[in-house]
């Protein structure tokens, strides 16, 4: 029979390219490819999604200062962006770019059925209004003046506008709301249910002279609002010539394609409210949003371009890998809260956790092996208490993090190295010899196997080196507890090193 295919689509928010990243940017990216990794693994067909959210006037008004055209700016900046991606490893499918035509077309075609179906309509706006962040605000929401979000002064705008019908679903999205678990972590939900709920209104979605975005067709001195342009690309990038998904197929109400769209809680509101409802209007399902807290330097502060405390990963990237740093972003911030990043964190991690427990157990075991025997191993079948012990903690680790527990998966995988450990040293394995010595080293190397199976969406550089000591192609979990008779094991060099 054939086998049935599992699919899996995540995304990330496409990201403002007005400046470069930083490691808060990094923290949703790396958490999409873990997981995509992850799932392919398991047998799942995936599509992952990137990209850049290239409109509005926080660009132009960028690109002015360096005296660029606002597609010049942004062609350089996507370079960048591009860079860090790689460095990370991050393998998505589809870089999207909202200046793309095949992006823009969709958005204006979406538009326009939404206008003949009268789920927009045209009217008027008036209202207090933050060019830089191009959102209006209610008058309690706007203290003195000043944009609750970036503090900037606040202008008065009257003008014709398009609206969205948002307010006809305000039932519809309470009750999601209330009823379904589309929206994680919980208490985001009761955030919205509290603060945006009971005064939703239909949403403004054109401005009237803006100098960067998409153009109505039929009305060209309007401009499409950066959001409803922004939202649409996790449709139209299965609109591309090169797709290898149909759009229908993947958001049509009965598919069976798991959806994980991983945000920052700022733009929680974006889209579990108005993304859902305009899902909703195209007759397409509910994805799953995972609203992730911020990262903050020692003070607690969100790191921030705009606050200048960021900390850009390239150069972190170059002096302790990757792999450490993906590392450090699932296992020190739990999904829901804030989570602080530093230089010094970062190395107690890795000498704490990636020296200390892992690159060690393996080095250690290695000269055993190859001290006592010639790097053979032999099967046995002798610990099967404790392979079921270890078999457990796998289960454990795979519904953690398919209900997309990060946090708590990524210490399942610690668990599971002291475990092996703990075995290690009450065994007193360099005191064994002849069959009992072969017995247990089977057994311990075939667990370190099993356990970069779990590790190897994380450390991705670590993981190929696993794989040349075991001379092994992948790590899927069919591989789990593999058969590993008279495996010859490769010595490998230390996974990672102690730093000073
Ligand atoms: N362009 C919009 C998203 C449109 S998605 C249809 C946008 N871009 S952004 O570049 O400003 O932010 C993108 C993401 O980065 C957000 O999810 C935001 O939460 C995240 N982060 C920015 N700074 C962050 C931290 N310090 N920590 C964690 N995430 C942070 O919003």
């Amino acid at each position: 029979m054939k086998k049935k295919i599992k699919q899996f689509y995540v995304t990330t928010p496409i990201y403002y390219p007005n400046n470069n990243l930083h490691i808060g940017h990094a923290y949703t990216t790396v958490l999409a490819d873990i997981i995509n990794r992850y799932k392919k693994n398991d047998n799942y067909e995936t599509y992952f999604l990137t990209g850049s959210d290239e409109h509005g006037e926080k660009i132009y008004l960028s690109a002015k200062k360096e005296n660029k055209s606002p597609k010049e700016f942004v062609d350089k900046i996507i370079i960048n962006f591009k860079n860090l991606w790689s460095l990370l490893g991050i393998e998505y499918d589809h870089f999207i770019r909202t200046t793309d035509e095949t992006h823009i077309n969709f958005v204006q075609e979406s538009f326009n059925k939404l206008l003949e179906e009268k789920k927009i309509y045209k009217g008027k706006y008036s209202g207090l209004y933050c060019v830089y962040d191009e959102e209006f605000f209610t008058k309690t929401q706007a203290k003195n003046n000043k944009c609750p979000n970036c503090n900037r002064e606040l202008i008065y705008l009257e003008e014709d506008t398009y609206f969205l019908k948002i307010s006809e679903y305000k039932d519809w999205i309470k009750n999601k709301l209330e009823t379904n678990d589309f929206l994680k972590p919980k208490s985001r939900r009761n955030e919205l249910l509290k603060n945006f709920i009971p005064e939703l209104k239909d949403l403004s979605i054109t401005r009237e002279n803006i100098h960067w975005g998409i153009n109505l067709k039929n009305d060209e001195k309007q401009t499409i609002y950066v959001w409803f342009d922004a939202l649409n690309n996790y449709l139209s990038t299965f609109k591309y010539k090169n797709s290898k998904w149909k759009i229908d197929d993947i958001w049509n109400k009965k598919s069976n394609v798991e959806i994980l769209q991983i945000i920052g809680k700022e733009i929680t509101r974006f889209h579990a409210i108005y993304w859902p409802i305009i899902l909703k209007m195209y007759g397409y399902k509910l994805p799953q949003i995972l609203s992730h807290g911020w990262i903050v330097d020692l003070d607690g502060k969100k790191m921030s371009k705009s606050m200048n405390n960021f900390i850009q990963p390239e150069k972190l990237i170059k002096k302790y890998g990757r792999d450490a740093i993906r590392f450090f972003l699932i296992n020190n911030i739990s999904i829901g809260e804030d989570g602080k990043f530093s230089e010094e964190l970062l190395k107690k991690n890795i000498n704490g956790i990636l020296v200390n427990k892992y690159s060690n157990l393996i080095n250690r075991m290695l000269s055993i092996l190859f001290k006592k025997t010639n790097g053979i191993i032999f099967k046995s079948e002798k610990f099967k208490k404790e392979e079921n012990e270890f078999d457990n903690l796998k289960d454990e680790f795979k519904e953690k993090l398919n209900s997309y527990s990060f946090f708590e998966s990524s210490k399942l995988i610690i668990n599971f190295t002291d475990k092996l450990n703990i075995f290690i040293d009450k065994n007193e394995i360099w005191n064994l010899k002849n069959k009992d010595l072969e017995e247990h080293l089977y057994f311990i190397f075939k667990e370190i196997w099993n356990l970069s199976i779990l590790f190897s969406p994380i450390l991705i550089d670590s993981s190929k080196k696993i794989l040349e000591m075991f001379q092994e192609e992948n790590h899927n979990f069919d591989n789990w507890n593999k058969n590993l008779d008279n495996k010859k094991i490769i010595k490998i060099d230390f996974l990672f090193k102690k730093i000073d």
